[in-house]
């Protein structure tokens, strides 16, 4: 297991390119199995969890390949509609691959992808939308076995929660229905719109995407092409967050800035200046940012929970108190006691999060305990007096592209061992 030696509390400044967003890449990459046909995916970034799917594509028959952010996928051979357990664990978002698989072959099995670190990660809402559109699934020993007996056809969706996997799946499968698809209360995620676009780029026929309300109409056959990934706005936070904790400046380069208008008034909020030019945002920092009385993770265009823990570990050291209330996952705090070791102060009530700013972060041997959190103890290492080793980076290479060299070039002292 690779470790990160971090040297903290050096001024960060410069210009970071923004990766491709992960989150866009996964479901996007599933959709090529649509087609049939050979597609080309540009800015597509280079991560384990991008590798996990490429893998799953390849057992199932279709020629992949990966040139750096390009991706060339031809599904013309694909042939399987399981996914092995070993590759379902890999990654579990992997049931992304469950509206794709039904579409195509009317059939999929795979394994329940189960919990992760942020706690249980129910499907419940990707199931009943699958049955309202026509799909009998069996749930037994882990196993998950859908058919599609008599194909897919539209139907009315309304989610109870604006999953963002469940508004996917719904229009992975939903696009070569027989008849129209509404899905209400629909996920409105930046990455839900991309991947709309990417899939009506293919053939199919979406509108009202980053609404509550999607409208899918379900088309013949959808045909290869080629689709260009958007920004990672969390990506974009995080480095934004690194800055901010060094009392650094950064120019943030080829975003969307208007995917971070729930994240931007924050960093204001915290005392640092930012400025929208075109496909950049440039942040300066104070030499210690002022506490955000008050942040809760919400549904975009809400302030995104894959923010918050960057973002906590941002105003560790800020002057004041601050309040998080976590509303997405039960269990996205686990990088609080990594943060502990190092000297933070932060009081932990179930959803909420009482942090309480300190002056100073000393460095300390820490592990990664998921994605974002092992993020979170990056920018904390960045900042703290001393030496952070952090370990498990296994976690945080999941979904940043070379998350030590993007932070070298801006001045940071980190290494991989
Ligand atoms: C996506 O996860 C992202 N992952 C997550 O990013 C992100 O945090 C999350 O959306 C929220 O924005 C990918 O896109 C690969 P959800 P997803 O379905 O689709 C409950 C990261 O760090 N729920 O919107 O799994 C669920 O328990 C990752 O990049 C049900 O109850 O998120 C959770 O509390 C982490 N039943 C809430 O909804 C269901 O059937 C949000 O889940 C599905 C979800």
């Amino acid at each position: 297991m690779s470790k990160l030696i971090i040297e903290g509390r050096r001024r960060l400044s410069g210009k970071v390119e923004v990766q491709g967003a992960k989150n866009s890449a996964l479901p996007i990459l599933a959709a090529t199995l649509l087609t049939g046909d050979s597609s080309v995916i540009h800015n597509c970034p280079d991560l384990t969890d991008v590798k996990s799917t490429l893998n799953i594509l390849r057992y199932m028959g279709c020629y992949v390949k990966q040139d750096v952010n390009t991706v060339f996928v031809d599904s013309r051979e694909a042939d399987k509609c399981d996914i092995p357990d070993e590759l379902m664990h890999a990654m579990r978002s992997s049931i992304i691959f469950l509206g794709p698989l039904i579409a195509r072959f009317g059939c999929a099995k795979l394994t329940y992808p189960g919990g992760c670190e942020l706690g249980p990660r129910p499907i419940d809402l990707h199931l009943m939308a699958l049955r309202l559109l026509g799909v009998e699934i069996s749930e037994q020993h882990g196993v998950i076995e859908c058919s599609a007996p008599h194909g897919l056809h539209g139907a009315k969706i309304a989610l109870s929660f604006p999953s963002v996997g469940a508004t996917e799946n719904i229009m992975l499968a939903a696009c070569v229905a027989d008849g129209t698809t509404i899905i209400t209360n629909a996920a409105r995620e930046p990455e839900i719109c991309d991947l709309a676009d990417c899939l009506n780029s293919f053939g199919a026929r979406i509108s009202g995407a980053g609404e509550g309300t999607v409208i899918i109409d379900g088309v013949e056959s959808l045909r290869g092409t080629m689709h260009t990934i958007i920004p990672d706005r969390i990506a974009a936070a995080t480095y934004m967050a690194a800055a901010a904790a060094t009392g650094g400046s950064v120019i943030v380069d080829r975003i969307i800035p208007s995917h971070l208008n729930s994240i931007i008034p924050i960093f204001e909020e915290s005392g640092c200046t930012v400025t929208q030019k075109g496909n950049s945002i440039l942040l300066d920092a104070p030499s210690r940012l002022d506490a955000v009385n008050f942040i809760r993770t919400m549904p975009f265009p809400g302030f995104p929970t894959d923010a918050q823990p960057p973002i906590m570990a941002m105003l560790s050291t800020a002057k004041g108190t601050g309040i998080f209330v976590e509303n997405i996952f039960e269990n996205r705090y686990k990088h609080v006691c990594g943060l502990e070791r190092m000297g933070a102060r932060i009081h932990l009530e179930g959803k909420v999060a009482v942090v309480e700013g300190v002056p100073e972060l000393y460095g300390a041997r820490v592990a990664a305990t998921d994605l974002r959190g092992g993020a979170a103890l990056v920018v904390a290492g960045l900042c703290a007096h001393g030496i952070t080793e952090i370990s498990d980076v296994n976690f945080i290479e999941r979904g940043y592209e070379n998350i030590e060299l993007a932070l070298t070039e801006i001045g940071a002292s980190i290494k991989r061992l």
